[in-house]
């Protein structure tokens, strides 16, 4: 290894784990005039996000800092076909060990289904690997303590990829949070919506269970719990939760086990005709065999343990309080937040896909408590999330200077926005709040 590649792993991990604002994870020219050598770059999990966000976009961009040495995925189909669509030449492997030995790679990207990011988390940092991970960082307590613990015996950070911090609505929500306008937040009212398109594709495959993805609760609200973690600079002390499945699963009239078998098609609501997406034929239909994964499953599956109507009271640190909804089955795709402070509020109205036209995607107004209301403009960007994918791997990959507050998340972020939807999810469970502090020893705030 040469002393440039030493000199970036270093970076890489000041990066992800302390107050460091930049994210020269690759390389730094400033101390090597020698050409810097490439990552050797490695990916488990090699489904669509492997493939479209940590895997063309970065055979396409970052050519001179990456190197591709090895994927891995328990579908050996899968991973053929994801190599196939990145157009790379490494290696493919369906054993694990076998591609850090083999492939020796430096970098690992953990992009599984939720349920088995630890493992892949801590057995990567044992092998001295710097290590990235897709949300959530992990689906219950013990994952979260595993993943903890794997840092300090090996003295690495790990970087969570958090994506929705980067689109530039939510960086402005921030600043103007970090501002004053609104003086201290009191509480805040935050509704997600889900819609039949985007909220029932989850329960078209295993995010259905809480085995693999933790429910609703972990794998999709760990965003909106990063965000406001992160908003707030606080973090949930005790979650109280309710929640219900009242309209996928067991209470579908028919069912089937995926949609292009399914002799209800014309009566079913939720068909999805996936045949007319080459690439998920491609990298599901083609490999199905080998696994059994349908990625156009039933949605009226009876084996389907998560929830579709969730709400939540979440307690912070500073104080602060959140009323939290989430459902999955509305007919508009967006969300609702207002920051509720002493001197005034701060509303956001965000349209991602709704069945009626709107000037802009997002809406923010500041209103003065005595004063006016003023409305806050933010670039729209068509691009993944917001604009937040672009924006994250270029922070990781790039040598891009950021405000302190725009620093990659650690495993602190990750294990936080999880807690809160752990919490919730057994708040559900047990029928009574949860306390953050049951559950997992946290290292202190940095
Ligand atoms: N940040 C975001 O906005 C965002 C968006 C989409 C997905 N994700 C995350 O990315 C990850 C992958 O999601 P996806 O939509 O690509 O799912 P997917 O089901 O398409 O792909 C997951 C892959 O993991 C493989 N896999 C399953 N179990 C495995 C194991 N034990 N070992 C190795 N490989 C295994 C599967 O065969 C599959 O190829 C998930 O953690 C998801 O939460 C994040």
């Amino acid at each position: 290894m040469t002393d440039s590649h030493n000199l970036s792993r270093r970076d890489f991990v000041k990066t992800a784990g302390t107050a460091a604002v930049g994210a020269a994870v690759l390389s730094d020219s400033s101390i090597s005039v020698a050409a810097p050598a490439k990552r050797r770059y490695a990916i488990i999990g090699t489904g669509d996000r492997a493939v479209t966000m940590w895997g063309r976009p970065l055979v396409q961009n970052y050519p001179d800092l990456l190197e591709f040495v090895g994927l891995c995925d328990i579908n050996p189909k899968r991973v053929e076909v994801a190599r196939q669509m990145l157009g790379v030449s490494c290696p493919t492997f369906t054993d694990f060990d076998k591609m850090l030995d083999q492939a020796k790679p430096d970098l690992l990207m953990v992009t599984t289904v939720d349920g088995f990011h630890s493992n892949y988390i801590a057995r990567g940092l044992d092998r001295g690997l710097d290590v990235m991970t897709e949300k959530p960082m992990v689906i219950d307590e013990k994952q979260c303590q595993a993943v903890l613990d794997a840092e300090k015996r090996n003295k690495k950070n790990i970087v969570v990829t958090f994506n929705y911090r980067y689109a530039p609505k939510h960086q402005k929500i921030k600043e103007v949070l970090l501002s004053g306008a609104i003086g201290k937040v009191v509480s805040v009212d935050f509704s997600w919506y889900l819609d039949v398109y985007h909220g029932a594709d989850y329960f078209r495959r295993w995010h259905r269970l809480k085995s693999k993805g933790g429910s609703l609760w972990v794998h999709k609200a760990t965003h909106h719990f990063d965000l406001i973690n992160w908003w707030l600079d606080a973090d949930p002390v005790e979650v109280s939760a309710r929640a219900g499945l009242e309209i996928y699963g067991s209470n579908g009239k028919f069912r089937a086990p995926n949609c292009r078998t399914c002799p209800h098609t014309s009566e079913c609501r939720f068909f999805y005709d996936m045949k007319k997406n080459d690439i998920r034929m491609q990298l599901y239909a083609k490999c199905e065999d080998a696994d059994g994964y349908f990625r156009d499953g039933c949605v009226y599956r009876e084996d389907c343990d998560i929830y579709d109507t969730m709400g939540a009271v979440v307690k912070y640190s500073n104080g602060t309080q959140m009323s939290y909804s989430l459902n999955a089955f509305m007919p508009f795709e967006g969300y609702r937040l207002a920051f509720n402070g002493e001197l005034g509020r701060l509303e956001i109205r965000d349209y991602e896909r709704q069945p009626w036209e709107v000037e802009k995607q997002s809406e923010i107004y500041l209103t003065k408590s005595f004063g006016q209301r003023e409305k806050i403009e933010v670039p729209e960007i068509a691009a993944g999330h917001g604009g937040g994918d672009g924006r994250i791997r270029d922070l990781i990959f790039k040598k891009t200077d950021v405000p302190v507050y725009m620093r990659l998340p650690d495993s602190r972020a990750g294990a936080l926005s999880c807690l809160t939807g752990i919490a919730a999810r057994k708040s559900v469970e047990l029928n009574r709040p949860v306390r953050i502090s049951e559950l997992v020893s946290l290292p202190p705030k940095t």
